[in-house]
């Protein structure tokens, strides 16, 4: 594994230990059925109980749900303005359950573009589940990859302009200290729902080595089935973090011989 890297940590390799999501087709949901898009954002947020449900039980350690991207600001104001009143609606209802099933909640992204009504939420629902580790639920809220990368940056630059760092120390790992998530395992497994093949923007710099799985389901169509063969076909994966399959079973582990 090149160094720097933070993957897996300790517990069964064959479950991931950190799930990142992409949660797409909540438009496209509510659109089959006739009905608004923020019917599908609605029936999107079930689906996030089922999934965070799904992974208490499974052991996952770390959960990171795409729940707004930095471009998501763009679209139609009813919709914006829909997810905010959603956002606020989950805030109230779940943090103290989540409190109690021993989650930790914290968000990333630029928290400062939001109300302050959602921003006091968000601080009080990461403040009050602080101590709790059984399962670190992320939610990237008007989170870009890029721009989470582009303030690891500025942040470094920050310190070589105050002279507590030099240029040549600004490597690979320096920067892994500085985005988003840095004190979690890097994702294992990525899931996008709704058919699409591509990262748009979520933790660029994250999943460097994390393995893709996409799925034709829309996001609240996802159940524990669902959510199982994701896991299942994770577990038939060779990571290989750039090195070779010899190297990383050496001769004599698990072979007949
Ligand atoms: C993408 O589907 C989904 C979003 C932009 C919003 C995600 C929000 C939720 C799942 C709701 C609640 C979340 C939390 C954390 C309480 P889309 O609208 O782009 O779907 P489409 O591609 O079918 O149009």
């Amino acid at each position: 594994m090149p160094s720097g890297e933070r993957a897996g940590g300790a517990g069964n390799a064959l479950v991931p230990q950190h799930i990142a999501i992409i949660m797409d087709g909540n438009g496209r949901w509510a659109q089959a059925r006739h009905r608004p898009r923020l019917i599908g954002h609605r029936a999107g947020a079930r689906a996030v109980k089922r999934c965070v449900e799904f992974c208490l039980r499974r052991g996952v350690g770390a959960l990171t749900l795409f729940a707004f991207s930095s471009e998501n600001w763009e679209r139609p104001t009813d919709e914006v303005s829909g997810l905010m009143k959603l956002f606020i609606g989950a805030l109230d209802r779940e943090v103290d359950e989540l409190h109690r099933l021993g989650v930790r909640l914290r968000f990333i992204g630029e928290r400062e573009r939001f109300a302050a009504s959602i921003r006091e939420r968000m601080q009080h629902a990461e403040t009050r589940t602080a101590g709790n580790a059984r399962l670190h639920l992320n939610i990237a809220a008007s989170y870009g990859g890029r721009q989470d990368i582009a303030r690891a940056a500025r942040e470094l630059a920050g310190e070589v302009a105050a002279g507590r760092l030099q240029p040549e120390q600004i490597d690979a790992a320096a920067l892994a200290q500085r985005v988003a998530l840095s004190d979690l395992p890097l994702p294992d497994l990525f899931i996008r729902t709704g058919g699409e093949l591509r990262i748009s923007n979520f933790l660029l710099w994250q999943l460097a080595y994390t393995e893709l799985w996409f799925t034709d389901a829309l996001w609240p169509e996802v159940d524990a089935a669902l959510l199982q063969t994701a896991l299942d076909d994770f577990a038939r994966r060779e990571r290989r973090f750039g090195l070779t399959s010899a190297q990383l079973r050496p001769m004599g582990e698990g072979s007949q011989a």
